[in-house]
């Protein structure tokens, strides 16, 4: 499968999940190929940190931006069980292509209004997407960064849950220390000496559902 994280608006926590993905695949035992399709290149510097604390990574990284990205992941599809597409904060053509190729888009948003805003934009763009493709892609919304406290995060969840070309997963992404200090080592939450049990068990829910379609419990 070709699993994309994408959005309009930055700093939503897409790199800090892509890898986080990655490397929850490569503990189910996947054979994985890890995207970097950002200029800021967010997903490479975690795999160096990676390999400086882990000594190897366990997946394959390559750096791909521009339309091309398109071409390179289709040769690269049938090498590996599955494909982790990191791509920057912005509607670019790394971002169409990614769109385009993927089977599932992940796009999260953190529950502010200024991140909800980008849902018209990004839903047109899903639209586009959808209209050249032969197979339809499976676009997925779900809260990232969110607030501990579930009733803050109600409203935006709310919203994103009435757009029918996009599907809202209720498997939300605290704001947690935990993430962002694993991630500066190289290492998923998972993967830490003392893992933070809410935010792997976050992390748990949200891939199993977009990998297995499991129905955990809903959170949100
Ligand atoms: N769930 C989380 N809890 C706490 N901090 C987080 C979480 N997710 C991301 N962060 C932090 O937020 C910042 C932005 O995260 P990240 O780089 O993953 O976002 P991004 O969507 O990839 O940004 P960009 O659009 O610039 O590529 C980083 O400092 C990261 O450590
Ligand atoms: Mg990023």
């Amino acid at each position: 499968m070709v699993i994309s994280f994408n959005s309009i608006k930055g700093g939503v926590g897409k790199s800090t999940l892509a890898v986080n993905f990655a490397a929850w695949l490569v503990k189910e035992g996947h054979d994985v190929l890890l995207v970097d399709g950002d200029e800021q290149e967010t997903s490479s510097d975690f795999t160096a940190y990676r390999e400086q604390t882990r000594g190897d990574t366990g997946y394959t990284l390559v750096n791909m931006t521009g339309a091309n990205l398109r071409k390179q992941v289709e040769s690269m599809r049938s090498k590996y069980d599955h494909i982790v597409i990191d791509t920057g904060g912005r509607d670019t053509t790394s971002q169409r292509a990614a769109l385009s190729v993927a089977d599932v888009a992940m796009i999260p948003f953190a529950p502010r209004s200024f991140d909800l805003w980008t849902i018209t934009k990004v839903i047109e763009v899903i639209d586009e997407i959808q209209s050249i493709r032969d197979k339809p892609l499976k676009a997925y919304t779900f809260l990232s960064r969110a607030d501990i406290k579930s009733a803050d995060n109600r409203e935006v969840a709310q919203a994103l849950a009435t757009y029918p070309a996009i599907q809202y997963l209720p498997y939300p992404i605290c704001n947690r220390k935990a993430f962002s200090n694993a991630a500066g080592v190289g290492l998923a939450v998972f993967e830490t000496e003392q893992p933070d049990l809410k935010a792997v068990a976050e992390i748990n829910a949200l891939f199993n559902n977009v990998l297995h379609g499991h129905n955990t419990p809903a959170t949100a």
